[in-house]
């Protein structure tokens, strides 16, 4: 049985004083850990005060992106030993508004994704297709390509210690979830392409889905067999909306 993990990822959200009330409430509820694991993604400068109320905690904190090189003359970046250093487990790798936003093909991408497990960081790698994708009908071709980037990068041995998270692009802060079937087959259809390299590995990884994910939809989808948590941005923010999520794995 795979555990669930339920991530947050709060974006370029936040304020000292907000997060300190967000940060204690997830700390009363599930600090003491359960059946699920839990975590949140803040704004880096926010990674100090993240480390200093959840460290001893069940809850694990990470960034949201990182930079592909180790140190050097990258003005604005932040590399993998600095989030080692304020105590990140994870990092989130090609978000799609990193890939859309800010033009990170599948090749940064997989750079990144090397760095932070060069760097003893567990990525958090996203893959997910766009709606006119979805509509041409090429979902599996764009996921599969986005992943084979990466697989080639840092090799089937980069994934041992990695999560995978599928979201769709079009279910991203628009309040439209895939349903719990068209998450699911993606799901499986991730887990059998890393079988190829790896069976044992793709048996044990954690494909989390992202993508309005709310209390009220959590659990169809968490119930699916290959979906083992969730990618919650918005509802991430509300400390009851994130918390139900969280019961829900
Ligand atoms: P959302 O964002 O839950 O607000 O749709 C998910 C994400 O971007 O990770």
């Amino acid at each position: 049985m795979r555990r669930k993990l339920v991530a947050g990822n709060w974006k370029m959200h936040g304020g000292l004083a907000r997060n300190r009330d967000l940060l204690q409430s997830l700390i009363q509820a599930v600090g003491k850990g359960g059946k699920s694991d839990s975590a949140v993604f803040v704004p880096y400068p926010y990674l100090a005060q993240a480390q200093d109320m959840l460290k001893g905690t069940a809850i694990a904190w990470g960034a949201q992106s990182l930079s592909e090189h180790a140190q050097g003359a990258y003005t604005g970046e932040v590399s993998a030993a600095m989030l080692v250093e304020f105590g990140c487990r994870y990092v989130i790798v090609g978000h799609s508004e990193r890939r859309s936003l800010y033009g990170e093909s599948n090749e940064t991408v997989a750079a990144k994704f090397l760095a932070a497990v060069n760097g003893g960081l567990t990525p958090i790698l996203c893959l997910g297709e766009t709606l006119a994708q979805r509509e041409q009908g090429v979902t599996e071709e764009v996921i599969g390509g986005q992943f084979d980037a990466v697989l080639q990068a840092a090799g089937v041995g980069g994934f041992a210690n990695a999560v995978i998270a599928y979201e769709p692009v079009w279910a991203i802060g628009t309040g439209r979830t895939a349903t719990p079937q068209q998450a699911q087959d993606v799901h499986a259809f991730i887990r059998g392409r890393l079988a190829v390299s790896d069976p044992v590995l793709a048996e044990r990884m954690q494909i989390l889905y992202g993508g309005s994910v709310k209390p009220q939809n959590a659990a169809e989808l968490f119930g699916m067999a290959d979906i083992d948590g969730g990618l919650i941005g918005g509802a991430s923010l509300v400390a009851q909306d994130f918390l139900a999520i969280c019961a829900a794995a």
